[in-house]
């Protein structure tokens, strides 16, 4: 009975490990002007990287008025657009790829929801956003969204491999 018990267990090993493995995925993380502003950023990367996600390119940039338009293209006509890009364009901002198995929900688990009265402590926009204006991070909201997203910042060769 033992040894029965253990083969079933030996061939299943490797279906329950393939099942719990994740695919790696890449996806766009931005650090805000807000969170820039207040010295956040390496508070900030520690709640990424303890969280398993690996930084495979990154830049501080100050976004042009055009780049925060195109990028947020989605929201135009809503009546906050006008003042994201603004806020988007009021100081730097740390753009990066981040990468790791399930990266896209990993990361928006490890930000919390986009309004931060919303977001559990320990959640980076709990701990560093002020509202939902100004929640201290960006990250891409599905596979498809961070492959658009991280091709407008970056190019291929910009984006190292683990
Ligand atoms: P982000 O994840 O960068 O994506 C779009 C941003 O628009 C979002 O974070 C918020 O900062 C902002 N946003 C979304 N909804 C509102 C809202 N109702 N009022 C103000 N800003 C908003």
């Amino acid at each position: 009975m033992k040894s029965y018990l253990l083969a079933v267990l030996l061939c299943a090993s490797p279906l329950l490990a393939a099942e719990k493995a994740q695919p790696v995925e890449r996806t766009l993380s931005i650090i805000k002007p807000d969170a820039v502003a207040s010295g956040h950023i390496g508070e900030i990367i520690e709640y990424f990287e303890h969280d398993g996600l690996k930084i495979a390119a990154a830049k501080l940039v100050r976004l042009t008025p055009e780049q925060a338009r195109d990028f947020y293209a989605e929201h135009k006509g809503r009546p906050f657009y006008n003042d994201l890009v603004n806020y988007m364009t009021s100081g730097p901002v740390l753009i990066q790829v981040l990468e790791g198995e399930d990266a896209v929900a990993r990361n928006r688990r490890i930000m919390g929801p986009t309004n931060p009265a919303d977001a559990q402590e320990g959640t980076i926009r709990h701990d560093f956003g002020t509202d939902i204006g100004h929640n201290a991070v960006h990250g891409s909201d599905s596979l498809n969204s961070a492959k658009k997203e991280i091709s407008f910042f970056f190019k291929d060769s910009e984006i190292v491999k683990h």
